[in-house]
Parts: C-alpha cells; sequence; structure tokens
C-alpha cells in the first residue's frame, strides 16, 4: 500500500466509446493533454449496438426535414420531460457532427446522386438515420478512433475506475486497477469527463456486453453527483429470443426501417390493433400505406411498426402474455415477405442488413431472406444517469463532465432509435470542449493517498474472505439473482408491490456483497472483477427502482400496470437521486424549467 503508479493530464476520459472518443478528440483540439480510459480494449463498446443509423436531419431523403422536425420528434418520444435545451442543441447540431464524421472518413451508405442515405426509424417523422447498411455504431467507432489516435491521447486499455478522487467538492481524478495485473494505479486530472454507458447487465436479458455494469453512474453518485430519470429504462422491441446462448442480442430497427413486419403466432400484423391516439394522424391503417412509406413514398403514413420503442416492446409483451407468441416465447419479425413486393429481395436484404442476415445465418441457422425471424424486447439503454448542464456537460459537481448514455437528459422518458448515436456527437464534442476549458482554468487537486490506501484495501477484501469464511459466497451468483430481480419486478410492466419486493431484494443483496469471495491471484481475475462491479449495479438498481416508484404514472418506457394514465404533475417534474450525509440514497422531484416560447411554437406547429 501506499505506491501507486501516477498518470497526470489535464482531462481525464472514462469510457472510450463514441461518446468517449468524441469528447477526448475535443478535448485533444484543445491543445490539453488527455487520457482515455478503456474497461476493455478500444474500440469495443456498446456503440456498436446502435447499428441502424445515426439521427441527424440532413434531409438528404425527404427535404422536408430540418432541425425543428428533429426537436419535436425527440420531444414528442421522450413525452415532453427531456431537458429541452439538450434536444435543441442536439437537433440543430447533430447535421454538422454527421458531415464531419464522413469527412474524417466515415463510409455511409449513399443516395442515387451520392450524398449520405437516411432511412426510417421508429418515431422520426422522415427517413433521417444516416448509415452503414446495419453496421452504423461500428463505422462510427472506427472513424473515432482512426481520428482520435492522431490527436496524441494516451489510451490506457483494461483500465477499470474505483473511484472518483476529489478536492473538497471538485472532482480531480480517479483511482483505477488494471484488469491483467491487478495493480492499482492513480489518474489525476484537472477535468474528468464520464462516457462510461449503460447499466443493462443490471437486467438478465440485454443487448449490453460484460462492461456495461453503471460505473460511471455509480461512482458518480458516490462522489456527490445528482442522478436523473433513473426510472426511464428502454427494452429495445427486438433482441434475439432463441437459441437461449444468444437470447438478448440486438435485432436492429432497422429491419422495421426496411419494411420488416411484427406478426403473433396467429400471423396477425399486431402492431396494427393497439395505435395509440396521439400518434394516429402520422401512423398507417393499412398494410399498404405502411410499405408505401418504407419504400420512400412521401404521401404515405409510417407502418405501426415503426411506432416508438416503449410502445412497440409494450404491445409484444402483451401478445406473449396472452398466448399468442412465438415457440420460443417471442413473436415473428418478418422481412422476407418483401419478396412478394422486390424480385431481388435476396440481394436487397442481403445488402441492406448483411450483420442481420449473417447473424441469424450463423447462430440461429435462420436464412432471414426466407424465414421468420423469432424476437423479444431486450434491455438496451438507460435514459437516466448524470444529470448535466445542456450547453457545458458539467455535472452537479465540479469538474466532473458526462456525456453519452451514461448522462441524462436529452431523451426524457424513451430514446428515439439513432438519437444516441447523434446525441454523442453533439453532446460528446460540447464536454470534451467545456472540459479542456475547465482544465485551462483550474490548476491539478492534491491526491489523498490514505483514502487512497482505504479504497484499494476494500477492493481486496474478497480474496481474504475466501480463506475460510463460512458465509463467502462468489460474485457470479449473487451477480445473477440481481439480474433476475430486475427482470422479474423492475422491466417492462411495474407495478408497487413487485418494486417493494424488489426493494427488499435489494437489500438482501447489499448485505450478501460483504460476504463475496474470491480464489485465485489479482492477475486476470475475472471473478474479481465481477465482484468489483456488483456494487455499482446494486446501486444503479436501488436508484432505478426508487424513481420508478416514486413516478406513480405511465410515461414513455416506464410502464405501471397501477398508474397506467399519464398525469400532468409528472409531466412537470424530473425525478433526482443522490447520496445524503449518511450514505443513504434520496430521492426529490425536481421542476422541469419552463420551456422557451419560441421552442413551444415549433411543438405546436409540429402537430
Ligand atoms: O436498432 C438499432 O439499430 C439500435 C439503434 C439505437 O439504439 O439507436
Amino acid at each position: 500500500m501506499g505506491e501507486y503508479q501516477t498518470y497526470q493530464h489535464d482531462v481525464l476520459v472514462i469510457g472510450s466509446g463514441g461518446a468517449g472518443l468524441r469528447a477526448a478528440i475535443e478535448a485533444s483540439s484543445h491543445g490539453v493533454s488527455v487520457g482515455l480510459v478503456c474497461k476493455s480494449m478500444l474500440g469495443k463498446a456498446h456503440t456498436v449496438m446502435a447499428e441502424g443509423g445515426i439521427a441527424a436531419a440532413l434531409g438528404n431523403v425527404d427535404n422536408r426535414d430540418n432541425w425543428k422536425v428533429h426537436f419535436s420528434d425527440t420531444m414528442r418520444g421522450g413525452q415532453y420531460i427531456n431537458n429541452w435545451r439538450m434536444a435543441e442543441l442536439h437537433a440543430k447540431e447533430s447535421p454538422e457532427r454527421v458531415r464531419e464524421l464522413e469527412a474524417w472518413g466515415a463510409a455511409f451508405d449513399r443516395t442515387k446522386d451520392g450524398r449520405i442515405l437516411q432511412r426510417n426509424f421508429g418515431g422520426h417523422k422522415y427517413p433521417r438515420l444516416a448509415h452503414v447498411g446495419d453496421r452504423t455504431g461500428l463505422e462510427m467507432i472506427r472513424t473515432l478512433q482512426d481520428h482520435g489516435i492522431h490527436q496524441g491521447m494516451e489510451v490506457y486499455m483494461e483500465y477499470t475506475i474505483t473511484r472518483l478522487l476529489k478536492n473538497e467538492n471538485r472532482v480531480i481524478g480517479a483511482v483505477a486497477y488494471t484488469r491483467d495485473r491487478g495493480r492499482f494505479v492513480i489518474f489525476k486530472a484537472k477535468a474528468v469527463i464520464m462516457a462510461s454507458g449503460g447499466l443493462g447487465k443490471a437486467y438478465k436479458i440485454t443487448s449490453n456486453s460484460w462492461d456495461c455494469t453503471g460505473d460511471g453512474h455509480a461512482l458518480a453518485y458516490e462522489a456527490g453527483a445528482q442522478l436523473l430519470d433513473m426510472e426511464f429504462v428502454q427494452f429495445h422491441p427486438t433482441g434475439m429470443v432463441w437459441p437461449p446462448s444468444v437470447k438478448g442480442i440486438l435485432v436492429t430497427e432497422g429491419v422495421r426501417g426496411e419494411g420488416g413486419i411484427l406478426l403473433n403466432n396467429e400471423g396477425r400484423r399486431f402492431m396494427f390493433d393497439e395505435i395509440p391516439d396521439n400518434y394516429k394522424s402520422q401512423t398507417a391503417d393499412n398494410p399498404e400505406e405502411g410499405w408505401r412509406y418504407t419504400q420512400g413514398d412521401k404521401s404515405a403514413r409510417r407502418p405501426p411498426e415503426l411506432l416508438t420503442r416503449d410502445h412497440a416492446a409494450r404491445c409484444i409483451v402483451k401478445e406473449i402474455k396472452e398466448g399468442r407468441g412465438s415457440p420460443h416465447g417471442g413473436v415473428l419479425l418478418d422481412i422476407s415477405w418483401i419478396k412478394e413486393k422486390l424480385p431481388n429481395s435476396v440481394e436487397h436484404i442481403k445488402r441492406k442488413l448483411p450483420s442481420m442476415y449473417h447473424q441469424f445465418k450463423q447462430l440461429a441457422d435462420i436464412d432471414i431472406t426466407q424465414e421468420k425471424m423469432e424476437v423479444g424486447p431486450t434491455t438496451h439503454y438507460v435514459m437516466g444517469g448524470i444529470r448535466v448542464n445542456a450547453d457545458t456537460q458539467m455535472s452537479t459537481l465540479p469538474g466532473l463532465f458526462a456525456c453519452g448514455e451514461c448522462a441524462a437528459g436529452i431523451n426524457g422518458a424513451n430514446r428515439l432509435g439513432g438519437n444516441s448515436l447523434s446525441d454523442l456527437l453533439v453532446l460528446g464534442k460540447r464536454a470534451g470542449e467545456y472540459a479542456a476549458n475547465f482544465a485551462n482554468e483550474n490548476e491539478s487537486g492534491v491526491i489523498n493517498l490514505d483514502y487512497i490506501d482505504r479504497v484499494t484495501k476494500e477492493a481486496l477484501k474478497p480474496f481474504e474472505r475466501a480463506q475460510g469464511m463460512a458465509t463467502a459466497e462468489g460474485p457470479y451468483q449473487i451477480q445473477n439473482d440481481l439480474q433476475e430481480l430486475m427482470q422479474d419486478y423492475v422491466g417492462i410492466v411495474r407495478n408497487e408491490d413487485e418494486m417493494r419486493a424488489a426493494l427488499v431484494g435489494i437489500k438482501k443483496l447489499w448485505k450478501r456483497i460483504n460476504n463475496v469471495s474470491v480464489d485465485g491471484n489479482r492477475e486476470f481475475n475475472p471473478g474479481w472483477h465481477t465482484a468489483l462491479d456488483l456494487s455499482n449495479l446494486l446501486t444503479v438498481s436501488e436508484a432505478i427502482t426508487l424513481s420508478a416508484l416514486e413516478r406513480k404514472e405511465s410515461r414513455g418506457a416506464h410502464f405501471r400496470e397501477d398508474y397506467p394514465e399519464k398525469t400532468e404533475s409528472f409531466g412537470k417534474i424530473n425525478i433526482v437521486i443522490q447520496k445524503d450525509d449518511d450514505g443513504n440514497m434520496q430521492v426529490k422531484y425536481d421542476p422541469i424549467p419552463q420551456m422557451p416560447d419560441d421552442l413551444i411554437k415549433i411543438i405546436e406547429e409540429m402537430k
């Protein structure tokens, strides 16, 4: 104890997905020294799971599109509790960010006249998603990575942050351990940007990979930052359901954007049954019109399969619960039917959806050009996160910035598909710029080595418990029990009793992690790494559950069967989570600031 390798940067970026990379590029371009910390390897990020495209009102496919329509769609999708300033900045700035990405080398699909091609997605009024087949997130990461490594930033791969460091109330760095050797290190920084992504691993069925354990949310909360809107967890309507080993893997919304339809086991397009009132004017009530829409007919309304994700996921759950599901507990998604319409449908599907074609062929032995897919909801994204200022992305803790999925605000109660990729470009860039400014205006803080000794000692306790402690248990069972609890009790359809039961369960799990033990040594030890993730997972699960209990209404991704309607009063507030002086999690309401008249007018006009 006491001697730690120390790295020093002006700006430390935690997380190397799209948001972290974009923030790091921007900070570097302001001439400050940047360290980029990856929990996994550079290039491996949940960003790649945003497959279908980047939402930006370029207007290349439909010139009626512009930032005002995009703003209005985003606000309606988020059920009007979004941070309107973020939604405004995002809608205005995303076209420029997409063109910049193209200039940096992203190879977008093209319109016939050579512009960036855009496709339809749920909740977007016009074809808006700039895409690269169904590998858009991957192309984005590749491009940002290629561009970023020439900016001179220092990349730390396979480092996990365990605590943020503070001087009084300002964040001044972080403690980490190296995943390969198990060594603790200190990062000193004048500003820290959290870009750690999501928390899907709190649930059993998820599109997220092992590293999405809510680290950034939990680290910021532990350090005293506020979390916002944590009740809003997005269940993407279409994940794989079969075979069991691949359950939850994403099936891009791009399938439906290209004309894919959802069917129950009676062969009926059940999405036609339940078109919500506020979408009726924009949603086709017959299949032919829906098909024409996906083929670019500007006079047609969109098919109900392209309703927002929250609606689609709930409709799917209803079919399954009422016994009209597919053999393995999902529903059917069919793109092969377009052979009735397009003679070259096989080549068309393979060109538009190459990853989906290979994914189903290799993982499920299904040829999607000929057969239907089985799909069901999968935990994909969290709208809630670290509360930040819309313009600067600084959190409620000076020196701590956040962007991407771990930051809250822009999406309100539900995110539209494709908005995450544009959000991370627009707000990632802003985070990088303002963090660099903050670093230029502030000195480094003083590190408290005693605190670091305490933190590292705590992190090593699972090894000590392995030595004959009768109640010791391994980390995987606890992780599994939490995932089942959240899936069953705080999932797509919620109620008071089940969420109270979840809170009781979470309390028991907090006790159990005091007994968690691991074998072996500190080098390459995934059991130990999982043990250290558990407190983050429990923190975010508790925050989700407490916030969801507090919001006694249904809105966006938060659906309560005991309060199935939206209420006016809850439409005026955000729910805030913060640690109190005794270390307990507190929940409070904060009023949403009044939207300026010019933005209200835009929303009125678009209606
Ligand atoms: O379905 C998808 O391709 C996911 C996109 C997103 O989450 O933005």
